[in-house]
């Protein structure tokens, strides 16, 4: 392919996919507004479905435009029913949250995902706001405080509500020969932990906190590993791809490893939740290994499985999406409700997260 169709390809799937975030957020207010009256289950539900349509754009992009090839190995039968889980995963990237796409789509529970995240991604315009009213949970760092996140799960206990709950660990991104790496290391020696080479030393304050708080509504705990083809080059360990990186067709394939981790198996002491979560990187850490080793040829798990997702999966959120923004180009009513919608959205968003103080 061209770097001119890349390019092409790279301008044209951002633009709409920033583009449909504010018709997504008309179509999503005009629901918040009849549900008001309804019960909360019944907003979730919908809520979930157009969410999910959302992510599934995304995917139309990411898998389906650029071809990306997603290996999977692991416990594979963990795609054949419906679950609530919490979901742990390796973080070196923002393309990890597309990933979380790819996985839950492949259980039709993509409109679940439900991610902690850092406390500073509320000033995203729009997205900020709904990922709040999505059930996402943001957390500070440093001044975490219980109270909050558990206000939040309270929430997702509703057992008509289901969650894939996603976290993120090792709290900031794996980066090779970035100083963070030293001090986790030094974090792990210091506890008499195993020390990892290829993951940062996870922190078990927060996932402890939604186990805790979850266990009873939950099914299992999944254990993913992520690993990016275009990491693994002669010369050592490379940096994560970007999500601009995938439309420009820089990394072409993604191992990704899940392991199903029954709830009941979870150890109910926090002392021994932390050994178990540390120990579970520690085998994921070996698996890293086994790739970043240079192993000839690659290890087994990169043999895994494509289970190809089929284009009548995504498509029809694209055809969705578009027949929302076509319209800007002719009727002045819609544009004008589309760029109102941006400005006062952000703002009162804002201001409704300021209030609620969140985190
Ligand atoms: C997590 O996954 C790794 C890699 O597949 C595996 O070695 C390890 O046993 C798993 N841990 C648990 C607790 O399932
Ligand atoms: C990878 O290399 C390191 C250091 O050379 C070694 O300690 C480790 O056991 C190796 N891992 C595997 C899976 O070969």
């Amino acid at each position: 392919m061209s770097s001119v169709l890349k390019y092409t390809r790279y301008i044209f799937a951002s633009g709409f996919m920033f583009g449909s975030a504010p018709t997504f957020f008309v179509v999503w207010t005009g629901w918040r507004g009849i549900s008001l009256l309804l019960p909360k289950w019944l907003f979730q539900k919908i809520d979930d479905d157009l969410f999910g349509a959302y992510q599934k754009l995304v995917l139309f992009f990411y898998e389906h435009i650029t071809g990306l090839k997603i290996y999977f190995s692991g416990d594979l039968e963990c795609f054949k029913k419906e679950e609530s889980i919490l979901y742990f995963s390796n973080h070196q990237s923002t393309v990890d949250w597309v990933i979380c796409n790819a996985v839950a789509i492949r259980q039709k529970s993509i409109g679940h995902l439900r991610y902690v995240m850092k406390y500073s991604l509320q000033a995203l315009p729009l997205y900020g706001f709904y990922f709040y009213e999505h059930g996402c949970i943001y957390v500070k760092r440093g001044s975490f405080k219980p109270r909050k996140m558990l206000q939040a799960l309270d929430y997702l206990k509703h057992p008509k509500i289901k969650s894939w709950i996603v976290v993120f660990p090792e709290g900031t991104r794996f980066v090779p020969n970035h100083p963070a790496i030293e001090k986790s290391k030094k974090a792990a020696e210091d506890a008499d932990l195993p020390v990892l080479r290829n993951l940062l030393t996870p922190r078990h304050k927060g996932s402890w906190l939604i186990f805790e708080s979850m266990q009873h509504s939950l099914d299992a705990v999944y254990n993913v590993t992520c690993i990016y083809g275009s990491t693994i080059q002669k010369n050592g360990r490379q940096k994560a791809p970007q999500l601009d990186d995938i439309l420009l067709g820089r990394c072409k394939e993604v191992h990704i490893n899940v392991k199903r981790v029954p709830i009941h198996d979870v150890p109910v002491n926090e002392d021994e939740f932390r050994k178990w979560l540390h120990m579970l990187y520690y085998e994921n850490d070996k698996l890293l290994d086994s790739f970043y080793n240079l192993t000839d040829p690659l290890p087994i798990t990169a043999g895994g499985k494509q289970l190809k997702l089929r284009i009548s999966e995504t498509l029809p959120s694209f055809v969705f999406f578009a027949s929302l923004l076509i319209p800007l180009g002719f009727s002045s009513w819609w544009r004008t409700l589309y760029l109102k919608t941006c400005a006062l959205g952000t703002l009162g968003g804002y201001v409704w997260l300021a209030i609620r103080s969140v985190a």
